[in-house]
């Protein structure tokens, strides 16, 4: 089942005010890390599932990119990518991620920040991007890591007193339907396993070239008390591939 929350007026309204989406990627946690594990975009034609704010199609076309293609379900989130773009580069076209349908070889590069975590089926979008993506193409990816997504809710468990006692790790082995709570709302994720994302991607021809598990930046240890919590457990899950 496709859920399009991001165009839930709600929703939309709470995650337009996160610091992410309103001062871009240098506000983003994971940001530190992904940006390293980013190709030379110089000439490549790139393509962005659940592209958002766009956020990462401009940084692609800032840095040299031929083309960028930002795909999302969202009309909300693309309404706003397409505000917020002023290149010619840079095109926005609105449907599902498990829809598309590029024709062989269409691209350089394929990105995707947190958005499969949305997605049912890993393996059968994987073979539409390595159908799409030249051999030797980068595939590099985010999505919210196995340990976060498998109980369901993503909250802590707390004590009487509401101390975080731990992170709950539960039904670790079934890959469903999960009833997240993200920005107090409900919203459909689907709890893939470690095995599903990196067996995934080498069973469909990726050389597997990066994989981390960001931390949040010394700065924000430093000076943002409750970051200290994130160094508990993995929020995220970034990865960077190459088609063979
Ligand atoms: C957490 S946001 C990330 C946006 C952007 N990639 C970023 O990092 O700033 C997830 C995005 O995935 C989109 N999305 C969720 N499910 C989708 C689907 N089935 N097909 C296309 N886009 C989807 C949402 O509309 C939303 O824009």
């Amino acid at each position: 089942m496709k859920q399009n929350k991001y165009d839930d007026s709600i929703f939309f309204e709470k995650y337009s005010n996160m610091e992410r989406s309103k001062n871009g990627l240098e506000a983003a946690g994971e940001w530190h890390e992904l940006k390293k594990m980013m190709p030379n975009f110089l000439n490549k034609r790139v393509l962005d599932l659940g592209c958002g704010f766009g956020w990462h199609c401009r940084y692609a076309a800032e840095n040299g990119a031929k083309s960028a293609i930002g795909v999302d379900i969202s009309q909300k989130m693309l309404s706003e990518a397409r505000k917020k773009t002023s290149s010619e580069k840079i095109q926005y076209i609105c449907m599902p991620i498990e829809e598309i349908d590029f024709p062989t070889d269409s691209f350089d590069v394929v990105i995707s920040s947190l958005a499969f975590h949305y997605i049912q089926s890993f393996e059968d979008i994987l073979s539409k991007i390595s159908k799409c993506l030249i051999n030797g193409g980068d595939f590099v990816f985010s999505v919210e890591h196995p340990i976060f997504t498998a109980q369901g809710p993503q909250d802590w468990h707390y004590d009487k007193q509401g101390n975080k006692l731990h992170w709950p790790v539960d039904r670790y082995y079934i890959e469903s339907a999960r009833n997240a709570v993200f920005l107090g709302e409900e919203i459909l994720k689907y709890h893939k396993t470690l095995t599903t994302y990196l067996n995934g991607l080498i069973k469909s021809g990726f050389e597997i070239t990066g994989i981390v598990e960001p931390k949040p930046a010394e700065d924000l240890l430093n000076t943002v008390p409750e970051m200290l919590d994130e160094l508990r457990r993995p929020m995220m899950l970034l990865v960077s591939s190459r088609k063979k």
